[in-house]
């Protein structure tokens, strides 16, 4: 990964963190995003410290915000030339309903509007860095379909029904975006991480939350698919695909399905505004 830039969002903890160590061992520059600068300054001198790279920099980011996400994807532009691997990690699992800057249902904003605005905002820069690539990182909860009657779940909040569909979404995305970047050299591709030991769904009882500490992973090894998507030679030419353990899996059905991912597509144009 030598003169390569991987670009990753959420490595401030848990997967996105052992994302940003592991591709920094393979001597890529890592630009990681934060909505917390002295927290991603701690981040940065332990991936340092951990891989003798250097090249580690933080750009700050709330992917709650349109503005902030746009001022992200513009500063990057002026000070990266390439962007090699777009690596859309940062998520939230909220039990409580949360609103972002723009008003709308924070996971469907973070987990799913984020990764879509910011990829789109990115795709002549990777475009110009050929061959490049793109992963999604979604979760084997993406069971279900999309809420198209009441996508920010306004009427009746549910923590785990807003999780899954934003995954799905995800994924519809991922499917979709492969298609239309055929012939482009950048590749789309998502993975399912598996359970692990991190802070998501940090607002969770205290049963969830030792449950997750006890059937969790360590986060190295969830961040073992990533990191493979993102360097291995293996994968160079491979896109829209679902990815666990390394390999190629089936999603659920719905996730195949493009006239859903082309309904969402719409209407996610909708709300973000940017073509
Ligand atoms: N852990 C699992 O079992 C599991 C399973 C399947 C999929 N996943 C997925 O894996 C990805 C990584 O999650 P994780 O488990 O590593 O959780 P985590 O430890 O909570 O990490 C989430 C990262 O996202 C960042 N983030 C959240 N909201 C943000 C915002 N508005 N703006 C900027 N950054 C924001 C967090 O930043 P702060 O440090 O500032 O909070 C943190 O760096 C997520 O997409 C998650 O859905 C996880």
């Amino acid at each position: 990964m030598k003169n390569k830039i991987a670009l990753i969002t959420g490595a401030t903890s848990g997967i996105g963190k052992e994302t940003a160590i592991g591709l920094a061992k393979l001597g890529a520059t890592i630009v990681f995003t934060t909505r917390d600068n002295s927290k991603a300054e701690k981040t940065k001198k332990e991936i340092i410290l951990k891989t003798g790279n250097e090249n580690i920099n933080i750009l700050y980011c709330d992917l709650a915000s349109f503005e902030s996400i746009k001022n992200c994807c513009k500063e990057f532009k002026s000070k990266y030339k390439k962007l090699h691997v777009l690596i859309n990690n940062a998520g939230v699992w909220d039990f409580k309903k949360r609103i972002s800057k723009d008003g709308i249902e924070n996971i469907f904003a973070t987990n799913y509007l984020a990764p879509f605005i910011m990829t789109n905002l990115l795709l002549d820069l990777l475009k110009k860095s050929k061959p490049s690539r793109i992963i999604n990182v979604t979760s084997g909860m993406h069971y279900g379909t999309i809420n198209f009657n009441d996508i920010e779940f306004k009427q009746r909040f549910s923590g785990a029904k807003a999780y899954r569909q934003s995954k799905l979404g995800l994924i519809l995305f991922t499917r979709l975006l492969a298609k239309k970047l055929k012939g482009t050299g950048v590749t789309v591709n998502c993975v399912q991480p598996g359970m692990t030991k991190t802070e998501l769904g940090r607002d969770a009882s205290g049963f969830s939350r030792m449950i997750f500490k006890l059937m969790g992973k360590d986060p190295k090894l969830g961040a073992e698919t990533s990191i493979y998507l993102a360097s291995s030679p293996d994968v160079e030419n491979i896109t829209g695909e679902y990815f666990v353990r390394k390999e190629i899996k089936k999603s659920s059905k719905n996730s195949y399905d493009m006239e859903l991912a082309n309904k969402l597509w719409d209407v996610t144009l909708n709300y973000v505004k940017i073509n």
